[in-house]
């Protein structure tokens, strides 16, 4: 029987990014060779700020189309002390997940076994969501400028965008994944007390959209008072989608209640399956850690997973998210953003080792 081939752009980034990106390119391999009916083609890019530094690009200019041949991008950090920060992201991630619409920006967020919660009383069952992120349009989408340069009436705009088209596209993939979910509970975080035109149409279109879905439960938060339910009631929460600055924030909060930054992954989407999707983990490049080796690798991995699943590979997908979890289960094998003293290569190696040691 001849293999599959799931053809994956790597792209490592920045910092911590290439460390954690090849990691997951071994653990990848251990996959591939455990399950047997697939195999990847990798090829890997250099796209970073270090190749901006030298060339004056973070990427070449045909790069998000030369991405189109692949199956998945799985994507490091990109980000540099030295260079402003909304250079690198609307140099490399922006660059790539807009023009390939990736508009659908999936964040789950749970307590993985033998990590701890700061929050004192929650126990691992009751904080499991999924964070769905509007990613092409909203805060992010680019529209504003700047005029009269340093003279008194300088100013500045950023205009938040809100498409009917955009809002029904990430309302429809939010209420089907709440349905997919066993609670078919969604909150739809919103903001439309203050901002009164764009908040308002995504409410309006949220209540639309919900009519095609009857059998999903729904309720609307302020995002301000989600930041209370989700610190206060974590288990009142399921699927949560919000728009790309909210949700940006929120998943920051999610995972730090989630135990560690370190741990949570995401997944840019193009539900329509028209362009490649994009997998990376939520941290930054962490130049401060870099080149240590104690990067922890588990949000690359459960990414991975997330591709996987993507990819259609269904039982590697849990076979990996298995391994992990029998991993982060064993502190010995915390990494120091996790209070241990693991190294990138320890949490790796074993990993591996659990993904050859299962026998179903
Ligand atoms: C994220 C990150 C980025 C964002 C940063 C690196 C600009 O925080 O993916 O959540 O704001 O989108
Ligand atoms: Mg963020």
């Amino acid at each position: 029987m001849s293999k599959k081939i799931h053809k994956v752009a790597a792209i490592g980034g920045d910092g911590i990014g290439v460390e954690v990106v090849d990691a997951c390119l071994e653990v990848l391999d251990a996959l591939a060779e455990r399950d047997g009916g697939f195999e990847f083609q990798v090829e890997n890019f250099d796209w970073s700020t270090e190749r901006y530094k030298r060339t004056g690009e973070f990427m070449p200019k045909d790069g998000a189309d030369q991405l189109r041949a692949f199956d998945a991008i799985l994507f490091g950090a990109v980000g540099a002390p030295d260079v402003p920060d909304h250079l690198t992201l609307w140099g490399l991630r922006l660059a790539i997940c807009q023009p390939l619409d990736q508009y659908a920006n999936v964040r789950p967020t749970r307590v993985l076994p033998g990590i701890q919660s700061p929050l004192r009383h929650v126990n691992k069952d009751e904080l499991d969501w999924v964070i769905v992120r509007e990613n092409s349009e909203g805060e992010y989408a680019g529209q504003g400028g700047r005029s009269h340069p340093g003279l008194p009436l300088e100013i500045a705009t950023d205009v938040s965008i809100f498409t009917r088209a955009g809002i029904e596209r990430i309302m429809r993939f939010a209420f089907k994944l709440a349905q997919s979910r066993p609670r078919k509970f969604l909150t739809v975080v919103t903001k439309s007390n203050a901002q009164r035109h764009g908040m308002v149409l995504w409410d309006q279109i949220a209540a639309e959209v919900a009519k095609e879905f009857p059998d999903v439960t729904w309720d609307k938060m302020l995002v301000d008072a989600m930041t209370v339910r989700m610190v206060m009631n974590p288990a009142s929460l399921d699927t949560i989608v919000a728009t790309n600055l909210h949700a940006d924030i929120l998943s920051d909060l999610a995972a730090a209640l989630s135990g560690s930054i370190g741990v949570a992954p995401t997944a840019n989407l193009n539900p329509e399956r028209e362009t490649p999707s994009m997998f990376e983990p939520i941290h930054g490049s962490a130049f401060d850690i870099t080149g240590k080796g104690v990067a922890n690798p588990v949000a690359t991995f459960w990414t991975a997973a997330m591709m996987m699943e993507h990819l259609g590979e269904k039982p590697a997908a849990a076979r990996l998210m298995q391994a992990v979890e029998t991993v982060t289960a064993d502190p010995s094998l915390h990494t120091p953003d996790l209070g241990g003293k693991a190294t990138t290569r320890m949490v790796t190696d074993a990993v591996i080792a659990a993904i050859r040691g299962r026998n179903d």
